[in-house]
């Protein structure tokens, strides 16, 4: 069984094509059906066209194998689809079945009965047939193109029919009634009535056009070009785009020599048909031309007061930063054009680095964008591509100067350090471009084509890490650190700000959800170990979402959070213990690093091995803590004696493995840590729980300063460490910790390696 395709007021002839309008159900399934498994589809001629509902309607025994082309899903259901037909078939009566009609077909026993009439024939109708589509304003090669000639007569009488203006009737008889020879003879009969009246057509036709004068037959060119354009599609849109756009380019206050280019490009685009590929290029381009916020210019708020409040408003402490951020507005203010460095706040990942470029924007009641430059590796991310390309854009700082919508906005350059470069050009060199403020009053896009001011824009900068920034740009900034906030500042943070934005983001009143102090910082404790509060805002979010499930389903009223709760709600504690647990065997230590995610704490494990002499080194580390572990190595073994070690216990495999594995880690400061982890695992010494170290080594055992102390000690107190070995020469670095930490955390100074390792090993028996 085939589909079947029932068709009503037109008919489907073997080689040619057919756009046709389905409405009804079986049409539709019948094509869904086919579109799905592209099986061969038959198309039916109903007999009485005027029958709506095909279920009951009379079919005629013949049908054309068709394939269905170009389908178009109408917004009312129907379909317009192109058929193009090529066999003819015998076909039994439909029958439904799945809401789609199916017949049996059988080929048809066709062969000419008087082969050299019927060659003959298929001649004069050829001729006849080139003359006639001449006549209708086809071009000869045109036809040719149809593929229909003498050479295959049965093909060009179903052309023939096809082509002609006859009735749904006379055309039936065409297709289902004769054999191939009679079909000839009524195509050619067909084409001889067609010519006479083509004839007569344009006899008369000439008469009108010599009667008519001048000023008529343009009033008839002009209208029938208008009916050309409706039949063709939208000319009176097309029109009313170009008007739209004179509007908006009028209005839009651009520069003068934007304004002549827009124009230009205006007139270009009224001159061309609304269906070509260039126009929606052309279009695409004159709308975000016109998008961007040439003339808008906000107003800024003056009153530093009022700033210092909102940025207050927004932000918990971060005392250094609001001030840094105040002294710049105001010489901003004193000086409009000065052209000072950009502020690039530095800092772990979630301790408010963007939204504080939002703040800044809100202070100064100006709009705001943001550039998100995490993983952007092609200039063209920033510039944007030529509009030659079909599906071009403008760069991100267009798009995100669009979205602010007005030429002075606060723009945040979002993750700068994620800066990439590749082989297609070096983004860094198109935002430096953005940030000199020499340049960037003529900024060029690509896609764009023509100078956009920037020098309006305040940008604001965020990085993680600033080592990573290319040197040139890290030049224009001022590095600002966010070093991670204490354990109190977080709660604070939770209490204020975050625990009030849940409420409002999950309709439940303040009132209706109550968090214990002690819970809030049991879920600090132990559900989070971070330097921002991102991980605590998820964590609280999800308490959230359990409650107003309570609340819709069991009609809850009102819930406290208490301490004791807080793992029904979040599980069972992420972090609990961990310290404790993890060194509890010789060969464990902890260290202190410092991240892209701020600071953290570091197990180094050692183990030894029977075997060759030799040292094995996992983990991801980097080759410069490699040379720290090699040169640990040479230290111990230089000093064994004095820790009562046998030289002949160094002839084993050791193996160094600094977890978590995949995590890249490099640097340094891990030198005073690896040198404990050996001398722990030679001497049987354990590790004293809750302590931990920094600390870069020589190799006559000297301990150097390292970088991101603050860090680091955030880092220990999250994980419960209550004393910290640090170098001498970092003594300096304990006067920007907060007093909070200098209260909980002891630190231990030294300056060398057997300092480190009385303070740090429990000692031996
Ligand atoms: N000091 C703070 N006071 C109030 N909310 C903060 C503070 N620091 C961070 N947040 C909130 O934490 C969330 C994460 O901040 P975000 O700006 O995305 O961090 P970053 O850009 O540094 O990774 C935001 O909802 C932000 O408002
Ligand atoms: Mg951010």
């Amino acid at each position: 069984m085939n589909v079947a395709l029932p068709l009503r007021d037109i008919v489907l002839f073997p080689g040619t094509f057919r756009p046709t309008h389905f409405g009804r159900v079986v049409e539709v399934n019948a094509i869904s059906r086919i579109l799905e498994t592209s099986e061969p589809v038959v198309a039916i001629q109903q007999v009485e066209p005027g029958d709506q509902d095909p279920e009951g309607a009379e079919f005629h025994p013949v049908g054309v194998v068709c394939q269905v082309l170009r389908v178009i899903r109408m917004p009312d259901g129907a379909i317009r689809a192109l058929l193009e037909g090529f066999e003819r078939v015998q076909v039994t009566a439909p029958v439904m079945i799945d809401g789609m009609l199916m017949v049996k077909t059988t080929p048809m026993p066709e062969a000419p009965s008087d082969p050299v009439r019927y060659e003959a024939l298929g001649r004069e109708l050829d001729i006849r047939f080139r003359e006639y589509m001449i006549g209708t304003g086809v071009s000869a090669s045109d036809h040719d193109v149809m593929g229909a000639d003498a050479s295959d007569p049965e093909r060009l009488a179903d052309q023939v029919l096809g082509n002609l203006d006859l009735t749904y009737k006379e055309r039936i008889v065409g297709l289902v009634g004769l054999d191939p020879l009679a079909r000839l003879e009524y195509a050619t009969d067909q084409i001889v009535v067609a010519l006479s009246q083509q004839r007569i057509a344009t006899e008369i036709n000439q008469r009108v056009q010599s009667a008519m004068d001048k000023s008529q037959r343009e009033f008839q060119l002009k209208e029938q070009l208008k009916a050309i354009r409706a039949e063709l599609g939208d000319a009176a849109s097309a029109d009313e785009d170009g008007e739209l756009f004179e509007k908006r380019i009028e209005e839009s206050g651009m520069p003068d020599e934007v304004r002549d280019e827009a124009l230009r490009e205006l007139a270009r685009l009224r001159r061309i048909h609304s269906d070509s590929a260039e126009y929606t290029v052309l279009r695409t381009w004159l709308e975000t031309v016109c998008d961007i916020p040439w003339g808008v210019h906000t107003e800024d708020v003056t009153d530093l007061r009022a700033a210092q409040k909102v940025l207050d408003d927004d932000h918990h402490g971060l005392e250094k930063v609001k001030e840094r951020v105040l002294e710049y507005l105001a010489v901003r203010q004193l000086n409009p054009s000065s052209k000072g460095p950009v502020l690039c706040f530095v800092g772990p990942p979630g301790v408010g680095k963007t939204s504080l470029g939002r703040s800044i924007a809100t202070a100064l009641g100006r709009h705001y964008g943001r550039v998100a430059l995490g993983g952007v590796k092609d200039e063209t991310e920033i510039r944007g591509h030529r509009r030659t390309y079909i599906g071009a854009l403008p760069g991100r700082l267009i798009r995100a100067l669009v979205r602010a919508g007005s030429s002075n906005p606060v723009i945040v350059l979002d993750e700068l350090d994620k800066v990439g470069n590749d082989f297609r050009g070096d983004p860094a060199s198109a935002l430096l471009e953005v940030l000199d403020p020499a340049q960037n009053h003529t900024f060029q896009d690509h896609y764009v084509d023509l100078p956009v001011d920037l020098s309006q824009v305040l940008f604001i900068a965020t990085a993680n890490v600033h080592d990573t920034i290319p040197a040139a740009l890290l030049d224009r900034l001022e590095l600002i650190e966010i070093p991670g906030y204490t354990e109190e500042e977080k709660l604070e943070i939770a209490r204020r700000f975050l625990l009030p934005k849940l409420a409002e983001s999950h309709g439940i009143e303040a009132a209706k959800l109550k968090f214990d102090k002690t819970a809030l910082t049991r879920v600090v404790r132990d559900y989070t170990r971070e330097a921002g509060v991102r991980e605590l805002d998820r964590m609280l979010a999800g308490v959230y979402r359990k409650v107003a499930r309570q609340i819709v389903e069991e009609g809850v009223e009102k819930v406290r959070i208490t301490e004791k709760a807080v793992p029904r709600f979040l599980g069972p504690p992420r972090y609990y213990g961990e310290l404790a647990e993890r060194v509890d065997s010789p060969g464990v230590v902890i260290g202190l690093a410092w991240t892209a995610a701020g600071g953290e704490i570091l197990f180094v494990e050692a183990t030894r091995m029977p075997g060759k002499r030799s040292m094995k080194l996992t983990g991801s580390i980097g080759d410069v803590m490699k040379e720290s572990a090699e040169a640990a190595m040479s230290w111990l073994r230089t000093h064994a004696g004095e820790y009562g070690v046998d030289p002949e216990s160094f002839d084993a495999e050791f193996h160094l493995h600094v977890p978590a594995g995949a995590i890249p880690k490099d640097g340094p400061s891990a030198g005073v840590t690896m040198v404990a982890a050996l001398v722990s695992i030679v001497t049987g010494r354990r590790f004293r729980t809750s302590w931990a170290m920094t600390g870069e080594i020589t190799l006559r055992g000297r301990v150097l300063p390292v970088g991101g102390v603050k860090e680091k000690a955030l880092a220990a107190r999250r994980a419960g460490v209550t004393d910290i070995v640090l170098p001498a020469r970092n003594r300096n670095d304990l006067e920007d910790i907060a007093p909070e930490l200098r209260k909980d955390l002891h630190f231990h100074f030294v300056e060398t390696v057997a300092e480190v390792l009385d303070l740090v090993l429990e000692p031996g028996e």
